[in-house]
C-alpha cells in the first residue's frame, strides 16, 4: 500500500495508544502454560502479537479475543499438544525466539518459521543455549528459520551468560527454565528489558533478580490471572518525535508503560532539551505506567552509544529523524544489532534520508546525522519494516510538500492504528 503524507503544522491532543508489544507476547505465552484462566486487557493490536496468539492456539490453547481483551484458558505447563503444521511466527522475532524456549521443553517435535524478513534473522543465539539445555534445534543453513525443534521433557537447568544484550534470548532461556527441575540462571552484562522477569513473578514463578543475575526456580508453578497491558512506549516514540520537531505541538499520551529498562528513551530526550513531563505514575502488575506530556522543543542532539544504544535500539530510526532536526545532530554507535532487525535498519534509514536530501554518514555500527537539516518531500519506502514506515511518516510531516510512503501497511506489525491516530493529532 502506498500512502500520501502531507506536511503538518503541528500535532495536538490527548491520545491513548495500543498495548505494549513486548509485554503482550510474554503475557500470552505465560498465560498459556499457567493453570487457570487469564484475562489480558489492552492486549497489543499488532500483527506480531496475533502471531503469538495463533501459535498458542495451534499448540492447543483455548484463546478468545474480544476487542483488545484476550481470555487465555491455560491448563498448565504440560497441556500443550503437538501442532499439526508448521507454527507461523509471521514477521515476529519475539514470537519465534521466545516460543522456542517453550517448544524445547515439550515431549514432541515442532517446526516454526515466518515471513521472508524473519527467515533472514539469526537464530544461533537461541539454538546454542537450548542445545546446552538438552533440546536439539535444526535451522536452515544452520542458523536461519524455519527451525525444527526436537523438544525434550527432560530439559536441564542452565547457568547462562548472555553473549549479546537480547531480551528475546534471555526470555527464551527463562521460559525453557520454567520446565527444568532446578535453578536456571541468566547473567547479563548489559541490562535488557525485564518484562519477562516481572511477568514470571506476577504469574507466580519463584524468581529473583540481583545485580543483573536472574535466578528462576523450576519447575515453575504459574497461575492464571488478570493482567493489564500498558500502552507501548516504543509506539509513543513516534508521537514524541513528531511533537518535538513541529512548532506549536503539545500532546498528552495516557497510560504508557514507563518500565525503567525502556524509559531510557525519555531520559535521552530530556537530556537533549525536550520538554517532556511525566504525570500520574502508578504500578500495575509490576510495571510502571503513567501519562507523558510533550511540547515542541529545540533539542540539542547528542551521542547514543554503549548501554544507551541497547536500551534505545527500537527507537533509533525515529531518533535519527529527530537528529536531523536537532541543533547539533545525533551520532549513533555500537548499534550493529540494527543490521539484523526486521530490515537492516542502518541501511533503510540511510536510504530514506538520501531520498529526502538529508545528509548522513553511515558506519558499520551506526551513523552520524548532522543537525539543522531541511526535509524535502520524497518517495519513501518502509522496505516492509514497521518502525521504518512510522519513522519516515513522521519525517514526512516536517517536509516542504507531499511525500509518498511505499509499503506503508508494515506499520500494522506493531501499531495498526498509527496512521489514524496521526490524522487525529495533526493540524494542517
Ligand atoms: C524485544 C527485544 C528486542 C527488541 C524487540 C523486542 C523483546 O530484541 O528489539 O523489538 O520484546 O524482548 P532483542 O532481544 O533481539 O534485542
Amino acid at each position: 500500500m502506498q500512502k500520501t503524507i502531507s506536511p503538518a503544522r503541528c500535532v495536538q491532543g490527548s491520545l491513548l495508544l495500543p498495548g505494549d508489544k513486548s509485554i503482550s507476547h510474554r503475557y500470552a505465552i505465560l498465560a498459556s502454560i499457567a493453570e487457570g484462566d487469564s484475562r489480558l486487557h489492552n492486549f497489543s493490536t499488532g500483527a506480531d502479537c496475533q502471531s503469538t496468539l495463533n501459535a498458542m492456539r495451534a499448540l492447543g490453547v483455548e484463546i478468545e479475543k474480544e476487542n483488545n481483551d484476550v481470555t487465555v484458558r491455560g491448563r498448565g505447563l504440560d497441556s500443550l499438544r503437538e501442532p499439526s503444521a508448521m507454527l507461523d511466527a509471521g514477521n515476529s522475532g519475539s514470537t519465534i525466539r521466545m516460543l522456542s524456549g517453550i517448544l524445547a521443553a515439550q515431549p514432541f517435535n515442532s517446526e516454526i518459521g515466518g515471513d521472508e524478513s524473519l527467515s533472514r534473522r539469526p537464530m544461533g543465539r537461541i539454538m546454542e543455549p537450548l542445545a546446552t539445555m538438552g533440546a536439539r534445534v535444526e535451522a536452515r543453513d544452520g542458523r536461519y528459520p524455519p527451525l525444527t525443534i526436537h523438544g525434550t521433557p527432560n530439559i536441564q537447568p542452565l547457568d547462562y551468560t548472555l553473549p549479546v544484550p537480547s531480551a528475546q534470548v534471555k526470555t527464551c532461556v527463562l521460559f525453557a527454565g520454567c520446565y527444568a527441575h532446578g535453578e536456571t540462571i541468566v547473567r547479563e552484562a548489559i541490562r535488557s528489558r525485564d518484562h519477562s522477569e516481572i511477568a514470571l513473578r506476577e504469574f507466580g514463578a519463584d524468581i529473583s533478580v540481583s545485580r543483573r543475575v536472574i535466578r528462576l526456580q523450576g519447575r515453575a508453578k504459574l497461575t492464571g490471572r488478570e493482567m493489564f497491558v500498558p500502552s507501548d512506549l516504543s509506539s509513543a516514540a513516534f508521537f514524541l518525535v513528531a511533537a518535538l520537531i513541529l512548532p506549536g505541538s503539545e500532546l498528552q499520551l495516557r497510560g504508557v508503560g514507563l518500565n525503567p529498562t525502556r524509559s531510557t528513551l525519555l531520559d535521552f530526550l530530556v537530556s537533549t532539551g525536550a520538554d517532556i513531563r511525566i504525570l500520574k505514575v502508578e504500578e500495575v502488575n509490576g510495571e510502571l505506567v503513567g501519562e507523558i506530556a510533550v511540547r515542541h522543543s529545540i533539542v540539542q542532539g547528542g551521542v547514543i552509544d554503549e548501554e544507551t544504544t541497547a536500551a534505545l535500539i527500537d527507537e533509533i530510526p525515529v531518533l535519527a529523524v529527530l537528529g536531523a532536526r536537532s541543533e547539533n545532530g545525533i551520532t549513533i554507535r555500537d548499534a550493529g544489532e540494527l543490521r539484523i532487525k526486521e530490515t537492516d535498519r542502518i541501511e533503510t534509514v540511510v536510504e530514506n534520508f538520501r531520498r529526502m536530501g538529508v545528509h548522513v554518514d553511515e558506519f558499520e555500527d551506526g551513523m552520524h546525522i548532522p543537525g539543522k537539516q531541511t526535509f524535502r518531500p520524497a518517495a519513501f519506502d518502509s522496505f516492509g519494516d514497521h518502525r521504518i514506515a512510522m519513522a519516515f511518516a513522521v519525517a514526512a510531516l516536517a517536509a516542504g510538500g507531499e511525500s509518498q510512503l511505499d509499503n506503508a501497511e508494515a506499520a500494522s506489525v506493531s501499531f495498526p492504528e498509527f496512521y489514524g491516530l496521526l490524522d487525529e493529532a495533526r493540524m494542517s
